[in-house]
């Protein structure tokens, strides 16, 4: 009875939402009949507003622009009294009354700031993803804004790249879960309610195997790697119902990606079935020129727009050639109907015909912004982001009432707390890490010293701040980078501690006090020295509004780290690209015989790195039983369940995100020696136990074969359950 009551509402469900495609097909079809060309090329262009600019091409006089039909989209625009203004414009003043699409990079939170994404991926926690990115929506289409660009789902295996920040780091699998998450978070299930704006996956692709992490630069991937590693949170993205994507900078195979009809036109429109729009990142279009594909502004938009590119983001490409373009025939009436229909399906989609100021609402804008559940939510996803790297000695949790020497420009800092691409965030008001350090310990037993900036030279506050260590029971020292040193266009050819922190670290540890490093920073660093001199660290990342607060509490344990890396620290530069899914080469090192010449390894370092992918530390123990497997073998079609127990053995209550990996021994194509194939998040109180079950399907054994079709082969495979990448059991099992 109840099947059949939840089958005839999901068949009452999907019948609704095809009409409704339908009905609203209907009305974008007669209101393109209604369409001049001008109109049209107007409803495939954005231009920014005289908000903020994240590009080199800047405002024009956008007023004009959208009266006279040559602008039908807004990025920057992020109050909602301008918004309400421009989009008075567009309804009243305009032939057809088109309402405007108004997008803002909504990253991690709108006016409240979540941890730079990066961070919120090291939470694995889908279930808060979702929940940030729901009122980072909530927030931002109170002001008027119906459209993010995000989430960004590039994986990086290079923290020299600035961007790790906005990424979810390494790993396929995981990124796949974090896109449809975060989809899901901006979305929900219905993109006309006015709490939730349209989602933007982005950059398609592969903008994270920048050479040499050199922002914007030359990608060079097979279209093996392509597919196997960095198209499948994209694909997740377009499964979960994205409602556009964004194209990237970088060429893929010698075409950039803004007019590659391989990725736009075969893989995402005929491959994926992706029927939502597709818009440029910022004049990518008219950077074709450069790239050196296209000797014109003209050939660029023909380019683009024959590949698949519906919307031109600030290239003024459209506008500025297309009614030639077509007029030459070098391009199709067709394929500028369809980029319009894109559009405008996209428009309805959102309400924005039914009620165009439908986002504006000065009175939700007050209420919900920065409101306490929302202040609730960024703190706990800061708690959850944090990871404990190092705490010898138990020193962390710090014991009440000793006294603390705080030093390092991050500690007495608001704005960095924020983190790259903040949105409307504040940060006048919040609390710093120091702030929050006196409010758990008192303000008279606490001292500050700078001691010296993040990014420059100047050693002219060591002294006092050796003085205040010398004092101290306890340094807590804050480390890292500034928010602007991550992020777009903040690439780094060395990635390690910036400045004089080192120095300072080095100073400090002669005191003989022990040392508590927090690290607030956008990427993996190269920490070998510091690792050594630090008695525990906590990896704070960028944590937000909240994440001053948070770091506090955990420093005196108020509670228990639970993070865990999305992405490999490396001991040096020399390591990087550095990720855990490596394969295994024809000549690797034998762990028995490490010595050994003639294998793949370096003379001057180890293989493995600093902390491996998935490592993270709690202030309380887990211990790890043997992987159990219910069967040995399976045939195509079965699936097998593998379990480990794990029992909290130290002295606190705490999470543990227990990892599932596997390993093809075997394949037509070489594979990885890992591949992270699910994980739990499970609350343990001090000594107890639990059975963690993963149920292991053959989709879980699915690779692109040597033919380029995805699929499995049968033959041995390995697998691994741990606390992370490295520290992991293992059992075998065959697939017949
Ligand atoms: C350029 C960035 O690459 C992209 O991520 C962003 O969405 C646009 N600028 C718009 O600000």
């Amino acid at each position: 009875m109840k099947k059949i009551t939840l089958v005839s509402i999901l068949l009452i469900f999907f019948s609704l939402s095809n009409l409704r495609a339908e009905d609203i097909s209907t009305k974008v079809e007669a209101l393109l009949a209604k369409m001049t060309l001008e109109e049209k090329i107007g409803q495939i262009t954005l231009h920014s507003s005289y908000g903020d600019i994240t590009g080199p091409e800047a405002g024009g006089n956008v007023l004009e622009k959208i009266r006279t039909g040559r602008c039908g989209n807004i990025l920057n625009a992020t109050k909602v009294k301008d918004i309400r203004r421009l989009q008075q414009i567009a309804v009243e003043e305009t032939r057809l009354g088109i309402p405007l699409m108004f997008g803002y990079d909504v990253i991690h939170g709108f006016k409240t700031i979540f941890p730079i994404p990066l961070g919120m991926a090291s939470s694995w926690d889908m279930k808060a993803i979702e929940n940030a990115a729901r009122i980072a929506a909530k927030e931002a289409a109170a002001s008027g804004i119906n459209w993010t660009f995000a989430p960004m789902v590039d994986i990086s295996r290079d923290p020299r790249w600035g961007r790790i920040a906005e990424s979810p780091g390494e790993d396929t699998y995981l990124s796949c879960e974090i896109a449809k998450a975060s989809v899901r978070g901006f979305q929900g299930n219905n993109l006309s309610n006015s709490l939730t704006i349209a989602a933007c996956v982005k950059h398609f692709a592969a903008y994270g195997a920048a050479q040499a992490g050199r922002d914007y630069n030359t990608v060079d991937i097979s279209e093996r790697v392509l597919r196997d590693v960095y198209l499948p949170p994209f694909k997740a993205a377009v499964e979960a119902g994205v409602a556009s994507l964004m194209t990237s900078f970088n060429e893929v195979d010698g075409i950039p990606a803004s007019g590659n009809s391989f990725l736009l036109k075969n893989i995402l429109r005929d491959e994926w079935g992706f029927k939502g729009m597709v818009v440029t990142d910022y004049t990518s279009i008219k950077e074709m020129i450069k790239h050196g594909v296209v000797a014109n502004l003209g050939d660029a938009a023909a380019l683009a727009l024959n590949a698949g590119v519906d919307m031109d983001m600030m290239s003024t490409a459209y506008v500025g050639h297309v009614k030639l373009l077509l007029k030459n025939g070098r391009i199709s009436e067709e394929k500028i109907n369809n980029a319009v229909r894109n559009v405008l399906t996209m428009k309805f989609k959102l309400g924005l015909f039914d009620n165009p100021y439908l986002y504006c609402n000065e009175q939700r804008d007050k209420e919900l912004i920065n409101s306490k559940e929302h202040l609730q939510s960024a703190y706990d996803m800061a708690v959850k982001s944090m990871v404990l790297l190092k705490n010898k000695n138990q020193l962390l949790p710090l014991p009440h009432g000793k006294r603390i020497a705080v030093i390092g420009t991050l500690a007495n800092s608001q704005k960095d707390l924020l983190g790259t691409w903040h949105a409307q965030g504040d940060w006048d008001s919040i609390e710093t890490v120091l702030k929050s350090i006196i409010r758990n310990n008192g303000n008279s037993h606490v001292e500050y010293a700078k001691g010296c900036g993040v990014n420059d030279a100047d050693k002219s506050g060591f002294a006092e701040a050796v003085a205040i260590a010398n004092k101290s029971d306890i340094v807590v020292m804050v480390l890292g980078e500034t928010e602007s040193m991550s992020g777009e266009a903040s690439s780094r050819s060395n990635i390690n501690m910036p400045g004089v922190q080192t120095e300072l670290l080095q100073l400090i540890k002669k005191t003989g006090k022990p040392i508590v490093m927090v690290l607030m920073n956008g990427r993996p660093l190269a920490l070998e020295k510091e690792v050594v001199m630090s008695d525990a660290i906590l990896e704070a990342w960028h944590p937000g509004t909240e994440g001053g607060k948070a770091i506090g509490d955990m420093l005196f344990g108020k509670l228990n780290p639970s993070g865990k890396l999305t992405v490999t620290f490396p001991r040096n530069l020399g390591q990087v690209p550095i990720h855990y899914n490596i394969k295994n080469t024809g000549r690797p090192i034998d762990p028995e015989n490490p010595n050994d010449s003639f294998v793949s390894k370096y003379i001057d370092c180890p293989n493995d790195p600093l902390y491996p992918f998935g490592y993270g530390l709690s202030y309380t123990d887990f211990n790890y039983s043997k992987v159990i497997l219910t069967k040995n073998e399976i045939k195509s079609g079965e699936s097998l369940k593998a379990s480990v127990t794990i029992s909290n053995t130290g002295n606190f209550d705490g999470e543990e995100i227990v990892q599932l990996y596997i390993r093809d021994l075997i394949g037509s194509v070489t594979r990885p020696l890992k591949e992270l194939k699910g994980f739990k998040k499970i609350f343990l109180k001090k000594g107890e136990n639990r059975k963690v079950v993963f149920t292991v399907i053959e989709d879980d054994l699915i690779f692109l074969r040597r033919d380029m079709t995805w699929g499995t082969e049968p033959g041995k495979f390995e697998i691994f359950i741990g606390p992370n990448s490295r520290d992991v059991g293992k059992a075998n099992f065959t697939l017949k």
